[in-house]
């Protein structure tokens, strides 16, 4: 079974001001996928602690699938796309292309979110936007792409 990371990126989460509504609703669904989530960590909008857990969990050699939720945007603070492009080996464009087209039917702000998608040592890596709906919604447009993606990855035929 697929191992899963969940980091949640977010300044007011990581101090305890907010509740991680979002976390614990991507737990549940990648759970409902069949992935095996064995940590879910909140982290403030800060790059060397974002490119540090990044790094991490990849190196680890047995997690097949990182998403980072939240820091997409274009406020002073939204870093993570930064911090992605800085640990990924390869760029996915494809991913985060086919999540804003397709949730752009919900909203048109879904392409106000910069979100990268990669691997880095056989880990794929994901940006999410923050919020709970965002995440849903994201989540549902490449959950497909998701699955055949770590199989090419780990070089299974398809
Ligand atoms: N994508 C979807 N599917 N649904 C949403 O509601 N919100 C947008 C966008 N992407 C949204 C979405 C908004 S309002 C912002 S500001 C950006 O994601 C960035 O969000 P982030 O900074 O929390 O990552």
């Amino acid at each position: 079974v697929n191992k899963a990371i969940i980091i949640t990126i977010s300044d007011s989460c990581a101090a305890g001001a907010k509740e991680d509504t979002s976390g614990k609703l991507l737990l549940d669904l990648l759970t409902k996928e069949g992935f095996e989530v064995i940590s879910k960590v909140i982290i403030p909008d800060e790059k060397d602690q974002i490119i540090k857990h990044l790094t991490a969990y990849s190196a680890a050699g047995n997690i097949s699938l990182i998403i980072t939720i939240g820091g997409t945007g274009i406020g002073p603070r939204d870093v993570t796309p930064e911090a992605t492009k800085e640990v990924i080996e390869k760029e996915i464009i494809g991913i985060p292309e086919l999540m804003r087209l397709r949730t752009s039917d919900f909203t048109p702000f879904a392409y106000l979110s910069r979100a990268v998608a990669g691997i880095r040592n056989e880990t794929l890596i994901i940006n999410f936007p923050g919020n709970p709906k965002a995440v849903q919604e994201c989540f549902d447009s490449i959950k497909e792409l998701i699955h055949h993606s770590i199989s090419m990855i780990k070089g299974e035929p398809h």
